[in-house]
């Protein structure tokens, strides 16, 4: 079954062969849980990035879930964090006993506004969680200097950013302990699947033991030693465990990511010379510091224009373009109904999901198709506008 037939995705996984081929190698060979290949993906990974460990998960939620719990984030803390974002992160915050406690978005770059931060901190808050959002770096050396300030704890969540650059080097370099997400809509896909990145030894090693069960020995050590090795728990902990299967896929993914970073950058470079001259819509902001590595592509309408999202991708769903809303201001969702959040709090948030769309995006997307998504977004905004004027 061909998912992707007559219509132009949101995304699409870049694998083939080489992927197919790969699992079939894990397979025969008898190992398909985790074992040498996640070692193998884990070091290609930290190599790539600059980091000294990384510690691979079955989820980026789990990984950021390690990254709290490791930490000391626990039970009636309050982690800050952007009202930009995805439900896994307030998942993991949960996972930890902590409460989330939601925060403004910067109008520019629509990840958290670090100008915000400092007065929702209280006595209980722990620990800041800064989300890289959609590919694009927030500007960590604030948040650092802020979380210095108050003796916070920083995870920086860059599940959509990994190959994006805070000061021209990768995310996961800075000191901070880094997650990503190797879902099918991040930057390379294991299927399901997620990575801790540090510096710091410790946390490294608590991290592979608590991924497995709170095993002080892993499967694969025990294997090695003919089973004369026995595992001690000293703490409990979790089935967080790639598979080798999974990061057979990474490895081959890792020999792409500079490709498929080039694709993405060359696509968003088109999509923006086609919008510069709209004046009704604008492409992404980047911020000097940040080099976006366009995990989407978030198109916002200009306060001028009297178009919605909706239309818009009703429109694109017509002509056979998956488009999407923007990312909707999480404390409106049913699950914080009676947490005392309001609209008013997020202005910027709630005003950026009424503006804001997303476009396909994805390596594989051909200059045809880039072309037929930009002549058919600015007819609509013709036809809009024309239809406008009529009725006006
Ligand atoms: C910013 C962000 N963080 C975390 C996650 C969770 O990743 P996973 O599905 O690998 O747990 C997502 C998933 O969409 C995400 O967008």
């Amino acid at each position: 079954m061909n998912l992707f037939e007559d219509q132009i995705p949101l995304t699409k996984p870049w694998l083939g062969d080489e992927e197919w081929l790969a699992i079939r190698e894990v397979i025969q060979s008898g190992w398909v849980s985790q074992g040498p290949k996640v070692m193998e993906f884990e070091e290609l990974v930290s190599k790539y990035i600059g980091v000294k460990f990384a510690v691979a998960t079955n989820s980026c939620t789990s990984a950021i879930h390690l990254a709290f719990r490791i930490q000391g984030v626990q039970s009636g803390d309050d982690v800050i964090l952007a009202d930009t974002t995805c439900m896994a992160n307030v998942n993991a915050i949960k996972m930890a006993g902590a409460n989330p406690v939601f925060v403004d978005i910067d109008k520019k770059t629509f990840n958290l506004d670090p100008h915000l931060i400092e007065q929702a901190i209280t006595p209980k808050t722990k620990a800041i969680l800064n989300i890289d959002q959609i590919g694009l770096a927030n500007d960590l050396e604030e948040i650092k200097k802020i979380a210095q300030k108050h003796n916070l704890i920083v995870v920086d969540d860059a599940a959509t950013a990994m190959g994006g650059k805070y000061n021209n080097t990768y995310l996961g370099s800075h000191g901070l302990t880094t997650t990503f997400s190797f879902h099918p809509r991040k930057m390379i896909t294991t299927g399901e699947g997620g990575m801790l990145l540090t510096d710091d030894q410790d946390i490294a090693d608590k991290a592979r033991t608590l991924r497995s069960a709170g095993a002080s020995v892993s499967d694969l050590d025990r294997h090695k030693a003919k089973g004369v090795i026995l595992q001690k728990y000293y703490e409990n902990g979790y089935n967080y465990r790639m598979t080798d299967i999974q990061a057979a896929i990474g490895i081959i993914q890792m020999s792409k990511i500079d490709q498929m970073l080039i694709e993405r950058r060359t696509q968003a470079a088109y999509y923006d010379a086609a919008l510069k001259d709209t004046g009704e819509l604008q492409a992404p902001f980047v911020p000097d510091y940040a080099t976006h590595s366009y995990s989407s592509y978030c198109i916002t309408i200009s306060e001028n224009c009297n178009i919605t999202p909706e239309e818009i991708i009703n429109q694109m769903a017509q002509k056979n373009i998956s488009c999407r809303f923007g990312i909707p201001p999480l404390h409106n969702e049913p699950y914080f109904s009676g947490s005392g959040w309001t609209d008013a709090q997020f202005p910027v948030s709630c005003n950026v999901f009424k503006k804001t769309f997303f476009i396909p995006i994805f390596p594989g997307l051909t200059e045809k198709n880039l072309k037929y998504i930009m002549d058919t977004l600015h007819q609509i905004l013709y036809l809009h506008n024309t239809s406008s004027k009529i009725f006006t």
